[in-house]
């Protein structure tokens, strides 16, 4: 495949809008020489300001950034005082980060299956429920949400925290209420592939003053600091372990920029994947992701249901070979038995049960041997696989015009004729 066939522009959202303010954000960063958030020859308060804007946006009392999402989702876990003897549970349509960052507390990861929204199935977190869960780690994935709001009315229901992980959903809503709102702690990404990007980024909001005094101990160095930015080590609820994941002031600088562009950007994905659902619906017998709310749907990817593996497959191979596909590499329009470590049963650490070292912590402890019959596999979780097998994923970036989405629709309709489905 040729870069010329090639008929989707990359995805990478946020990179498209990169532009004279963030260079603007991140000079004024560096003529005032003061790159570091605590202190410097003139600190422009970048970081700051975005935790402000982040707090406003969502309606959450505090935020704070991080280096990554992978590292805001260990450092949630932390501040939620997650360790061995407890259990998180966690969808099977997910990201590997979100594994990770559970066993490296030395927690044991329990999976919960996923309904035909792509996210946790409210009646299976019932039934997986034991007395050791302690977090319920909700992925809103691929661009918007499913039952959350049942997810944790059930969570409350059995003393559970939330962990809202909107890496994915940056800028999305459910029924009016943006997600990041929902977790008693929610965390974002802005790595290249977010909504909004800095390359690499991450934040973390709550309400709870005590989880986000621990939040940012852990960020840093395990301790608190004054108003001058100096550690202070005198407070005994703050004597952690810091894993150093500070955001910088260039970070921040781009994504105060990136911030007052995110309602555009997911704007014009939502436009095109509305287009691309309303054009496909019912070619060769596909259905769209079942989406609760289609007006708060980030909008970043189109997930279609087809009725069976044999279809899917080659619905999908038919019309990659006629173009939808995206740059030399081919990627995007695949099969979602393709999406790596987005599910479960591909994270072969998971699966086979690999330790922090050598040593085989978490499953080794003695304090988990409860999950001793906890299984990884494939075939854990009946309806994820069922869903996997028979569906597929187009990646829809916010220059994606309404031309190129006719162009797609015509191509899946006669793909489906000469198949004679
Ligand atoms: C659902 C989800 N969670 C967490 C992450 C981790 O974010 P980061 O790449 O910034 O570490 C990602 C991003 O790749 C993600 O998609």
């Amino acid at each position: 495949m040729t870069e010329k066939q090639a008929l989707l522009p990359y995805e990478w959202p946020g990179s498209y809008f990169l532009g004279e303010e963030e260079i603007e954000a991140v000079t004024r960063v560096l003529l005032a020489r003061s790159p570091f958030r605590f202190y410097g020859h003139d600190l422009q308060h970048c970081v700051d300001q975005f935790e402000q804007a982040y707090c406003d946006r969502l309606g959450r009392k505090y935020a704070l950034g991080v280096n990554s999402g992978t590292a805001a989702l260990s450092i949630a876990l932390g501040a939620m005082d997650v360790g061995p003897g407890d259990e998180v549970l966690l969808p099977g349509y997910l990201w590997v980060s979100c594994i990770s960052a559970v066993v490296r507390t030395g927690a044991i990861p329990r999976l919960v299956d996923i309904d035909d929204t792509f996210f946790m199935d409210p009646d299976d977190l019932e039934r997986k429920i034991t007395p050791h869960s302690k977090v319920v780690l909700v992925v809103n994935m691929s661009g918007t949400t499913g039952h959350i709001d049942r997810i944790v009315e059930i969570a409350r229901r059995h003393n559970l925290l939330v962990l809202e992980d909107n890496a994915q959903a940056n800028g999305a809503s459910f029924r009016g209420r943006p997600l990041g709102s929902f977790g008693d702690i929610a965390i974002f990404s802005f790595q290249l592939n977010k909504n909004m990007t800095s390359g690499e980024g991450g934040i973390v909001v709550c309400d709870d003053r005590r989880l986000y005094d621990r939040a940012f101990a852990l960020h840093d160095l395990g301790y608190a600091r004054n108003e001058k930015g100096r550690l202070t080590t005198e407070d005994p609820d703050c004597q952690l372990w810091g894993q150093g994941s500070r955001m910088s002031e260039l970070t921040a600088a781009v994504l105060l920029a990136q911030e007052r562009k995110l309602d555009t950007i997911t704007a014009a994905m939502r436009r095109a994947n509305h287009h691309l659902y309303a054009g496909l619906a019912g070619i060769a017998g596909v259905r769209p992701r079942r989406v609760l709310d289609p007006e708060g749907d980030s909008g970043p990817f189109a997930l279609l249901i087809w009725p069976d593996a044999d279809t899917c497959e080659k619905m999908v191979a038919a019309t990659r070979a006629a173009g939808v596909v995206t740059g030399p590499d081919g990627g995007n329009n695949i099969m979602m038995t393709d999406w790596g470590l987005h599910l479960y049963y591909n994270n072969a650490s998971l699966v086979n049960r690999r330790g922090t070292n050598s040593a085989g912590r978490p499953w080794t402890d003695p304090a988990n041997a409860f999950a001793a019959d906890y299984t990884y596999g494939k075939g854990t979780l009946r309806q994820a696989d069922d869903l996997f097998s028979r569906s597929s994923l187009l990646s829809v970036p916010p220059v994606l015009s309404a031309e190129t989405c006719d162009r797609v629709v015509a191509i899946f309709r006669q793909a489906a004729a000469d198949l004679g489905l």
